[in-house]
């Protein structure tokens, strides 16, 4: 291809992908498929790379990521970023109207010159970010940090795909454009999850998960974490409006994301009104706001107010309150999780909270316990926040009793004794030993029992109890000598529940070894890091033998995952039990089959299962998905490529993927792609 056709068609490539992330992660609505839109990104990356040159600061392939932040540059705000003054009651908000009023020179009773609107809007629960274009190219993002100065973080802000690179349509020369970056819930479950499955803690909440995530050096994960922006301040130096209101419908033309939930109203008691309706309907929205927004609507009006040192005139937040309850803190327990790491646990006097009687909250960690400095007898106040655990948030000073102990935290482990550690950069002490540790080894037999694991289902939490306390179980290669015998004399087995066991235990030998992988519990390897391992080492004794740089050369598997693959097969414990557990006849390689039947016909595709099927099961097909190189997903949506449908399939998902124009295929069809 000549140069100046490449260079035509990368323009019209950009154009056209940076149409459909609009479209997509805007408007919600795709209009293209998942695949189709991978072949388009695909082809304008390798076009960029034919033609380094032509590589633009702002084209889509930016978005992926891969370019390292060592130092966020320190940037000086053109306009000082301020807060909001907040307020917590419709009290607050009267005399903020008031204050308004005054401040116009609006007198009682004169009806005309009275008029006040005001622009009402959700408060996002995420961190703020400055973002200046030029010529409707975006030049820099830019975090709050201390209202003159904050961090540039360009980079890692255009791999959020609903922050436009370029604009359409018509928009001022120069502007910046201030809004919230956040974290949608569902993605931040997943990640939890996610984090769970390897043993990694869970991250806090949205908020600090999306901070943390925007201040990460390598912004291929932060491509990955699926972060969002909501705009709702434009600001520049001769803007062609003369209210915000106008200036949040014009941002929304030229391909901004602005709230579908901004309401225009013409008085306080509209306020109030928005306000109520969002007190009760926010747990609804897939994301986390913390309060409401209310601005002066006429720039003119906001000019006239103006500011104070720290916040303007024009605008407020008006807070939520989240229920707060005080109660005494009666005792503090430590546990000991799977992975070792330690949580404080403060023992309460009940106490009703959110509909439910909570007898326990987290404590969070060392630090924090300290900074609150709080002691068994004092009264705490306890929160249930977005989290599903309520934590404690203060203790009430006033009620402090006279002689109570400063708490010190625990320094032995208190399941085995084993002296804590905590290593740099940690929040949570651990218990460093994981092979004798009891809830550490229990917790490492149920995850490798576990349904997504070896999916040894007659084996429930208490029998592994009962076997470990017997001396029968004491690691997970033990399982695999398990007698009948030695079975049936527990407390409440029988003879059928013996068999079943044993039966269960057997039939997970034939497990495959990708999931062998996973069952191990190796620190960082989750189910899909299984699996790519699997598929690429494809045997065990070649994965203890790899070299850390093939280790990284694995897609997904980055210095950490490496590092804990290392640890774990250079232990000589673990050595043992891999060398038992062979032995057994568990699956340590890929079977010939799945070594023969991968393939890369299904790359890009991304394949929802429904129904029942006559010659594989759903994981069987599911398997065959990926082993292909395609992505099984559970729902469906513009992305879906394909709906592998089977028997007494549920209605509504035939009914969307028809309404999408998603593809409909048999078990026979899916078949013979693969064949
Ligand atoms: S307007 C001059 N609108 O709340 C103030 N802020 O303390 C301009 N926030 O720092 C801010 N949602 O991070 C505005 N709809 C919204 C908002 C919002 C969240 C945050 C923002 C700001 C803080 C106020």
């Amino acid at each position: 291809m000549e140069r100046s056709t490449a260079e035509y068609k990368i323009k019209e490539l950009s154009a056209e992908i940076e149409k459909h992330n609009h479209t997509y992660y805007v408007l919600d609505k795709p209009i293209i498929s998942d695949f189709e839109f991978d072949k388009l990104l695909e082809e304008l990356i390798d076009l960029e790379k034919k033609y380094p040159d032509l590589l633009s600061p702002n084209s889509p392939s930016q978005r992926v990521g891969g370019a390292i932040t060592k130092t966020f540059k320190s940037v000086k705000h053109k306009y000082p970023m301020l807060s909001l003054s907040n307020s917590y009651s419709e009290v607050d908000l009267i005399d903020f109207d008031r204050r308004v009023r005054e401040g116009l020179g609006h007198k009682d009773g004169d009806l005309f010159s009275n008029l006040v609107q005001y622009v009402c809007e959700l408060k996002f629960d995420g961190l703020s970010v400055g973002l200046t274009y030029h010529d409707g190219e975006l030049l820099h993002a830019v975090t709050r940090g201390d209202g003159e100065r904050g961090d540039d973080v360009t980079t890692n802000a255009k791999t959020i795909r609903s922050i436009p690179l370029k604009l359409t349509g018509y928009f001022p020369k120069e502007f910046e454009i201030r809004g919230e970056i956040y974290l949608p819930r569902p993605v931040f479950e997943a990640i939890n999850k996610e984090r769970e499955e390897i043993g990694d803690a869970p991250l806090a909440n949205p908020r600090n998960a999306a901070s943390g995530t925007m201040k990460m050096q390598d912004s291929k994960v932060v491509a990955s974490r699926k972060l969002d922006c909501f705009l709702y301040n434009l600001i520049g130096d001769d803007l062609p409006f003369d209210n915000h209101f106008a200036s949040l419908n014009a941002a929304k033309s030229w391909g901004f994301k602005i709230s579908t939930h901004v309401k225009l109203v013409n008085s306080i008691n509209e306020v109030l009104q928005f306000i109520h309706h969002w007190d009760k309907k926010r747990l609804d929205l897939p994301f986390d706001i913390d309060g409401i927004v209310i601005k002066v609507n006429d720039y003119k009006q906001q000019l006239q107010l103006g500011f104070t040192a720290k916040s303007p005139r024009w605008a407020i937040a008006f807070k939520f309150k989240t229920e707060q309850v005080s109660t005494e803190l009666l005792s503090i327990s430590y546990q000991v999780g799977r992975t070792g790491a330690i949580t404080p646990v403060a023992n309460l006097k009940p106490v009703a909270l959110g509909g439910t009687t909570v007898k326990r909250a987290s404590l969070h960690n060392a630090d924090i316990m300290e900074k609150l400095d709080v002691r068994v007898g004092d009264q705490v106040f306890v929160e249930k926040g977005g989290e599903i655990i309520p934590k404690i948030v203060g203790v009430d000073l006033q009620k402090r009793k006279p002689h109570t102990q400063r708490t010190t935290y625990i320094t032995e482990c208190p399941e085995c004794g084993s002296k804590l550690e905590r290593e740099e950069g940690e929040a949570n002490h651990f218990c460093p030993n994981d092979s004798a540790c009891p809830p550490q080894v229990k917790g490492r037999i149920e995850h490798f029992v576990s349904r997504r694991a070896m999916d040894i289902d007659s084996l429930g939490a208490e029998t592994i109890e009962q076997l470990n306390k017997a001396g029968l179980v004491k690691n997970i290669a033990d399982l695999y000598d398990l007698k009948k015998e030695d079975v049936v004399n527990l407390d409440r087995m029988a003879e059928k529940s013996a068999q079943n066991l044993i039966e269960g235990i057997e039939a997970s030998k034939k497990i495959p070894f990708e999931r062998v992988l996973y069952s191990l519990g190796i620190r960082h390897v989750g189910e899909t890091t299984a699996k790519k391992i699997a598929k690429k080492v494809k045997t065990l004794d070649l994965l203890v033998k790899a070299s850390k740089e093939e280790l990284l050369g694995i897609d997904e598997v980055g210095e950490t995952i490496a590092e804990s693959i290392a640890a774990y097969f250079s232990k000589v414990e673990n050595k043992e039990l891999i060398h038992r557990l062979k032995k057994a006849g568990l699956q340590f390689e890929l079977s010939e089959a799945q070594q023969q039947a991968g393939s890369s016909k299904l790359e890009g595709l991304s394949i929802v299962i429904s129904g029942v099927f006559n010659k594989f099961s759903r994981d069987q097909l599911k398997d065959m998905i990926e082993l292909n190189g395609g992505k099984n997903s559970g729902s469906i949506s513009g992305k879906t490529s394909y709906l592998l449908a089977g028997e007494n399939m549920g209605p509504e998902k035939l009914k969307k993927a028809q309404s999408l124009g998603v593809k409909i295929i048999s078990e026979d069809e899916f078949l013979n792609m693969i064949s």
